[in-house]
């Protein structure tokens, strides 16, 4: 794992955007895996400037995003989707139907889920995934005790996680149970994955993640296992 040690969310906001962006201008049609959560916030707004600026064009580009809540529809303000629309691909030039999220208000969330991966199969391998860290460890959505063989599968959120997600929402009682989320097998297929991780409050598990024991019991730590990893993060480890 490559980890390079930037010194606040700024930096590593721009960064994230730098990689991605050299990623985009390497490969004529790349495939990148995007995340959620406030992390990359400031990594999609420097990419925004990029577009805007006229030195990066999404235009060749397809995304698949790492997880979704289910039960809540594209234009519910919590859904990763409306966050992707927001956040990145509204002010971008990307073609919206070559940016695959699960959906969460499908009928059947199984077969949402090999639909998913089937999609994943036909466009190519994930050039480069982004992912952050949960505060217990998690990425995307497996939570501690997913078998790291699974692929997308339908997740029954930990409380713990439905908790610190809450601020996003109005109540605790707002926040989805179940979620879809692309499993790690799916993710270590990635070619490079970018591993984003900003704030103290993330020091304790993410000096588990790097160092400690890989285990199905901090799935993050499956990221020691792959051969090309970059790690920014703001904090010392
Ligand atoms: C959520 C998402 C994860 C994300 C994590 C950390 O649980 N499912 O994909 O990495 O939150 O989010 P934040 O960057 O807000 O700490």
């Amino acid at each position: 794992m490559e980890i390079i040690k930037v010194k606040d969310s700024d930096e590593l906001g721009k960064k994230a955007a730098e990689i991605v962006a050299a990623k985009i201008k390497e490969q004529n049609e790349s495939i990148l895996g995007l995340a959620t959560g406030s992390t990359p916030e400031k990594m999609y707004a420097n990419l925004i400037e990029d577009y805007n600026a006229g030195d990066l064009s999404f235009s060749n580009t397809t995304t698949f995003n790492l997880d979704e809540y289910a039960g809540l529809a594209s234009d519910h303000p919590n859904s990763y989707r409306y966050y992707m629309d927001h956040n990145l691909f509204n002010h971008i030039d990307i073609e919206k139907q070559k940016t695959y999220i699960p959906n969460g208000t499908a009928n059947d969330l199984e077969a949402e889920c090999t639909h998913f991966e089937e999609l994943i199969k036909q466009t190519g391998t994930i050039d480069l995934q982004l992912i952050g860290l949960g505060l217990n460890g998690h990425i995307g959505f497996n939570e501690p005790g997913t078998s790291f063989d699974e692929r997308t599968h339908v997740v029954r959120l930990k409380q713990s996680t439905r908790a610190v997600n809450a601020r996003f929402f109005p109540s605790l009682n707002d926040v989805p149970k179940l979620a879809l989320t692309m499993g790690i097998a799916t993710i270590l297929e990635a070619k490079q994955i970018l591993f984003l991780v900003q704030g103290e409050h993330k020091a304790d598990i993410l000096k588990k993640v790097v160092h400690g024991d890989v285990t199905e019991d901090v799935p993050a730590s499956v990221l020691q296992t792959h051969p090309n990893v970059i790690l920014l993060t703001d904090i010392d480890i």
